[in-house]
Parts: structure tokens; C-alpha cells; sequence
């Protein structure tokens, strides 16, 4: 693929991930990925960001067709992750750039990832500016967006932002901007990526959009660092608004049940839970953790105002997958949830005390006990089960109604 101008001697120069379905280990990401980087070519060659050290040669290859790589005079790191930073080293070495530019945080994390000796960081923070001939770079720090080193980049003469992981998605794909996928895909891979990476920090969203409405900028294009740039402005009023809405964790009127099981009781449970629910008029979805990843498990907790999280008792706690699961999701942070605890036992029966603790530790509601049955549950309790669905259904409509009043 070519690089390609993405505004008058603004080029991308970044690298499509095609080959992996794992993003840093802890999430999947099935449509692969994308290590965006620029390129803008003023009285001074700038370069926003590098690529995964294994894309090294494919940057390098693209970056060649714009300009003579040693010609780039200074490199703007807005993020030491090594996703962006991996090449940093090489590209040091053989560009010997003038300045290398970063957040305060930036320096102390590329001093923690690299030798940087004799290497010209210079420290850029929050108003600061860079004239680089007819452009200048404003830069405007995104502490914990998602890491302490994040920042942005404005280049105002262009009304672009460079925006580094916020507002990524991961996706693999030949074209490059936003307008030419499928929107509800789009939707999709924005929802995933920003609930397996952003949500803990959703207030640090809420602070920095509110900033960035603050400062007036017009912004008519935001070119993430992964996956597709927002190239109108319909496009990025459409992804600000989203992600304020992804940030805020309104309650939505959909449950979600999450089960692992044995000998299918805990499975039977989670059906009656869902149909109790489907009588009370609210849609659920349910995952068995035997076929769904933790990361796909957020990202579909996304649409749930309502968690159920069944568990059989397995050596006095809860099974590997269910607790695999919770630590996943506690880390994540969700907001403004109800819970609740199932699962079948033999002779012990901690495994929803297990549960029920985890997910009020989260801060979720738990409206009720949680519910737990011997061996293999008759059809007296599944009908309990499926009571105890309707209660819960009906207190999520309570919950969404009030909500709903609360925001006019
Ligand atoms: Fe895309 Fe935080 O690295």
C-alpha cells in the first residue's frame, strides 16, 4: 500500500496488522490492526508517532516514497506505548532527528523503555506550541488517555487532530478513512476498543472532550493511531459524541448473563435467568466462557445495564474462566450496573458468594441474593430462576426510567 496524503504534505505513513488477532495480550482483536503514523512535510519534516517494531521495514518502505527518511528534522512522540514507540531506537539512529518532542510524562516513559542517551528530547506540555515554517503543532497533554504520557497534537492550518490511541478502533483494512466502511461496523470496533482500553479512564474522556470544546479548536479531521482516520466533519462530530456517550456508562435497558459450567446446571440456570428476563420485556444475551474471550465479554457488557455472572463451585471458589473474567472486568472499571450471582454446587456452595462479592466490589447494585442450587437444579428452581430474571428485569427498567427522569 502507498502512502497516502491525507491533507495537502500530510501524509500517513503507518503500518495494517492484517496477521494478529491479539492486541497487547490482553484483548482480542479479530479485524486485526492498524499502527498509524504521519508524516507532514513543512520547512520542517515532521514525523507523529512510529509503528510496532516488527513493521519497521513496512514504515520505512512507505515513509521513502514521501521523503528521504533522513531528512525527517523532528519526530513528535505522543505515546511511549511500543505499539507506537517500537521503531523509535532505529529511526534515531538513522534519521538523527533535530529534536525528538514529548509530554512531560513521555520522557520519563521513553527513558524507562530506551537509552536515550544523546538523544535531543525536548519536553513539550499542555499550550505549548511548535512553529515548523507555515504550520504550528499545538500540543495538549491526555494524562492517563490512556497512559500518564499521552498527548495530543493540533496542526491548525490543517484543523487536524492527531489524536494518538483515543479515538482508535482496531481495524485492518485498505482504505484508510472512516466514511468508507460500514458505519455499523465501525460502531462495533470503536465500542470493542474502547471498552477493552479506554473505559477505566472515562472520566480523564469526559475531562479532555470538555477541554478540547473549551479551546474552540476547529477540528474538521482526528487521525487516531489505530484504524481509520475521521475525515469530516459529520464523521468527527459523530466520534466526540460517541465517545462522550461511551464515556457517561448510561444504563441501558439489556442484560447480559456470563456462565461457565460443568455439567450444564449452572447453563440451565443462566436460561431460566433469561427467560425471567424475556417476560419482563428486556433483552439479554448469554456467553458461555467456554466459547467467549474476556475482551469480547466487555465489549458486548457495553450494551448491559444488568450483569449475571453464574459460577458452579469448583474446589471451594469459582472456575478458572468466570475469575479469569471478573479480574478482566474489574480492571476495566465498569459504571452504573446492576449484578447478580448464580451457579450450582455439590457440597460446598461458595462459588456466588464468590461472585456476589466481586461484582459489589465493582460497585454494582445487587438488588438480589445470589442463587444457588445442589448437583442438578429441578424444575421447581428453574422456576425460581426464572422469577428471580423478572425481578432483576424489572429493576433495570426501574433503573433506566430513573435515570432517564434524572437527565430529562
Ligand atoms: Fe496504541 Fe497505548 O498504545
Amino acid at each position: 500500500m502507498q502512502p497516502l496524503e491525507i491533507k495537502k504534505d500530510i501524509y500517513w505513513v503507518g503500518a495494517v496488522d492484517f496477521g494478529s488477532m491479539d492486541f497487547h495480550g490482553y484483548s482480542l482483536s479479530p479485524k486485526g490492526s492498524t499502527y498509524n503514523s504521519y508524516l507532514v512535510k513543512d520547512e520542517k519534516i515532521v514525523l507523529f508517532d512510529t509503528v510496532k517494531h516488527d513493521f519497521l521495514s513496512t514504515m520505512l518502505a512507505r515513509l521513502s516514497l514521501v521523503t528521504n527518511p533522513e531528512s525527517i528534522d523532528y519526530f513528535v512522540i505522543n505515546h511511549v506505548e511500543l505499539d507506537h514507540s517500537g521503531c523509535l531506537p532505529q529511526l534515531v539512529k538513522m534519521c538523527k532527528p533535530e529534536k525528538i518532542f514529548c509530554s512531560p510524562m513521555g520522557l520519563k516513559a521513553m527513558q524507562a523503555h530506551f537509552d536515550t542517551t544523546g538523544w535531543p528530547i525536548e519536553v513539550k506540555k499542555t499550550g505549548d506550541t511548535l512553529c515548523i515554517g507555515k504550520r504550528t503543532i499545538h500540543f495538549l497533554e491526555t494524562r492517563m488517555l490512556h497512559w500518564p504520557d499521552s498527548m495530543f497534537s493540533y496542526i491548525d492550518t490543517d484543523k487536524l487532530l492527531i489524536s494518538n490511541d483515543a479515538f482508535g478502533q482496531n481495524i485492518a483494512s485498505t482504505v484508510r478513512y472512516s466514511d468508507e466502511v460500514d458505519p455499523a461496523m465501525l460502531e462495533f470496533a470503536m465500542r470493542e476498543y474502547y471498552h477493552n482500553i479506554v473505559l477505566p479512564y472515562s472520566q480523564q474522556v469526559l475531562k479532555v472532550l470538555d477541554h478540547v470544546t473549551a479551546l474552540k479548536l476547529e477540528i474538521d479531521m482526528i487521525a487516531p493511531d489505530h484504524g481509520l482516520i475521521f475525515r469530516t466533519k459529520e464523521q468527527v462530530n459523530m466520534v466526540l459524541e460517541t465517545y462522550r456517550k461511551y464515556a457517561l456508562q448510561q444504563t441501558q435497558n439489556k442484560a447480559l448473563i456470563v456462565f461457565d459450567t460443568m455439567w450444564h446446571s449452572t447453563e440451565k440456570m443462566a436460561y431460566a435467568l433469561s427467560e425471567g428476563l424475556r417476560l419482563a420485556g428486556v433483552e439479554s444475551h448469554i456467553m458461555d466462557l467456554k466459547q467467549h474471550h474476556h475482551s469480547t465479554v466487555m465489549t458486548e457488557l457495553s450494551r448491559c445495564g444488568l450483569v449475571i455472572v453464574g459460577s458452579p463451585t469448583h474446589n471451594n471458589g469459582i472456575m478458572p474462566n468466570v475469575a479469569r473474567m471478573l479480574t478482566y472486568m474489574k480492571g476495566l472499571r465498569p459504571q452504573n450496573r446492576l449484578g447478580a450471582a448464580f451457579g450450582s454446587y455439590g457440597w460446598s456452595g461458595e462459588s456466588v458468594n464468590v461472585i456476589h462479592e466481586r461484582l459489589s466490589q465493582m460497585g454494582m447494585e445487587m438488588p438480589l441474593p445470589a442463587l444457588k442450587t445442589q448437583y442438578v437444579p429441578k424444575e421447581a428452581f428453574l422456576k425460581q430462576c426464572e422469577e428471580a430474571g423478572k425481578t432483576l428485569g424489572e429493576a433495570l427498567q426501574v433503573k433506566v426510567a430513573a435515570e432517564a427522569k434524572r437527565l430529562g
